[in-house]
């Protein structure tokens, strides 16, 4: 079988078991290695033709109880469910070139949700004053531009600041991702955990305003998005605060040049693929406080995985009792989660508000605080999800 995606997959589950139970000649089938094991228990003749980090190639025969095997699978309400091929050259070529994107795209995310007193806890810590100084303190700068000096001075403070939040941790590091083809350095601070798996929380550093001479066009953009990386600080503040110390690595990233085509997501996103990471899931926070009418937390559809927003709906539902969350679209690769996505990394991006109710300020320079009502109330929110999604998922 051509691979066709993992919702085409899954969508044909049923289907595939019956068109492998109806052969007699062997078949062959890429399956996750839990599954694998699984299906070998209740099924003897099965062999392994190959296996990676995560899945198994095997070889099933018509008299393997498959069907009750992967009717039982669907309790693990696994996204990809299996691949089958016909051939055997067919199955090794295709395991060999989807191994890779076939772990990124579907392998089996813990989305439980069960850290209650931690994340409870976490939620009461997070203050309004610290994001709304953030915003302050970044909107102050001309602008962000990425390839203006008030550009590189603003991603450097928030290296400092950053590391100043972080200094004591020896599991912590903070970097400049420097690029080639600009001045202004993205910033990457990991926690280091116990698994190599990544949690990334990111957000764009950059801001930009006009058409022309934008290098000089003031472009405060505190909104967009000052506030993504003010809520990403009073998360990392609050991690720190409780001492935490999380088994997944949770890497926070403040992007370059985000607002001239994602070029400094796309470039992080390229290299963790090319390093062959291990990504749990992205998050990204781009514009969280400027609040709509109609809900408090809007998660885009396109660009990003459904099963991971499906997840964040629950955090909503769990942690931040009383808030109104809704699905919307974008339309386009709006934000970085678009560079993750495109390489295959499962994203997604709680939004401020319905497309229909945006921010008109920004990329102007009436995107400011005070246009914002001059607090920080809303992308609050924000923080306390990021919380509860850093913690649920690098447990
Ligand atoms: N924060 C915006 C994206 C956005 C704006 C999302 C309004 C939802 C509502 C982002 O910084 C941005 O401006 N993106 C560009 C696209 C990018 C590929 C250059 C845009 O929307 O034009
Ligand atoms: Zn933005």
């Amino acid at each position: 079988m051509k691979w066709n995606g993992p919702l085409k997959t899954l969508i044909s589950t049923f289907a595939l078991a019956t068109t492998v139970l109806s052969h007699a000649a062997p078949h062959y089938i890429s399956v996750g290695n839990d599954m694998a094991k699984d299906l070998m228990k209740s099924n003897s003749h099965i062999k392994v033709i190959k296996e990676d980090h995560n899945h198994s190639l095997l070889e099933v025969k018509q008299s393997d109880k498959l069907e009750a095997s992967l009717l039982a699978h669907e309790k693990f309400h696994r996204c990809g469910g299996f691949f089958s091929y016909e051939t055997l050259e067919e199955a090794i070529s295709e395991f060999d070139n989807h191994a890779h994107f076939q772990q990124s795209m579907l392998s089996f995310q813990d989305y439980t949700i069960n850290q209650e007193s931690t994340v409870s806890k976490a939620i009461s810590m997070a203050k309004e004053e610290n994001i709304r100084n953030v915003i302050t303190k970044l909107s102050s700068y001309h602008n962000r531009y990425y390839k203006s000096e008030t550009g590189v001075q603003a991603s450097n403070w928030i290296f400092d600041q950053w590391k100043s939040l972080t200094d004591h941790r020896s599991d912590v590091s903070v970097e400049l991702f420097n690029h080639s083809n600009w001045p202004q350095p993205s910033v990457i601070l990991t926690i280091k955990g116990k698994s190599p798996e990544v949690v990334v929380i990111g957000g764009h550093a950059d801001s930009i305003a006009g058409f022309w001479a934008r290098h000089k066009a003031h472009a405060p953009g505190a909104d967009d998005n000052a506030s993504g990386i003010a809520t990403m600080t009073e998360t990392i503040r609050v991690l720190m605060e409780m001492n935490h110390r999380p088994e997944k690595t949770i890497a926070f990233m403040a992007y370059a040049a985000e607002e001239v085509g994602l070029l400094g997501s796309k470039e992080i996103a390229k290299k963790y693929k090319q390093d062959n990471v291990e990504i749990a899931g992205v998050l990204q926070l781009d514009m969280t406080n400027f609040k709509g009418q109609k809900w408090d937390i809007v998660l885009m559809q396109d660009y990003t995985n459904a099963e991971q927003n499906t997840f964040i709906g629950k955090l909503i539902d769990t942690y931040l009792t009383g808030l109104e969350w809704g699905y919307d679209k974008c339309g386009y690769g709006c934000s970085d989660h678009a560079s993750w996505h495109l390489q295959g990394f499962p994203a997604s991006i709680p939004f401020e508000s319905r497309m229909s109710e945006k921010n008109h300020n920004i990329h102007t320079k009436n995107d400011t605080l005070e246009s914002m009502g001059g607090n920080a109330n809303h992308a609050l929110k924000f923080s306390k999800l990021a919380l509860s999604y850093a913690i649920e998922l690098a447990k």
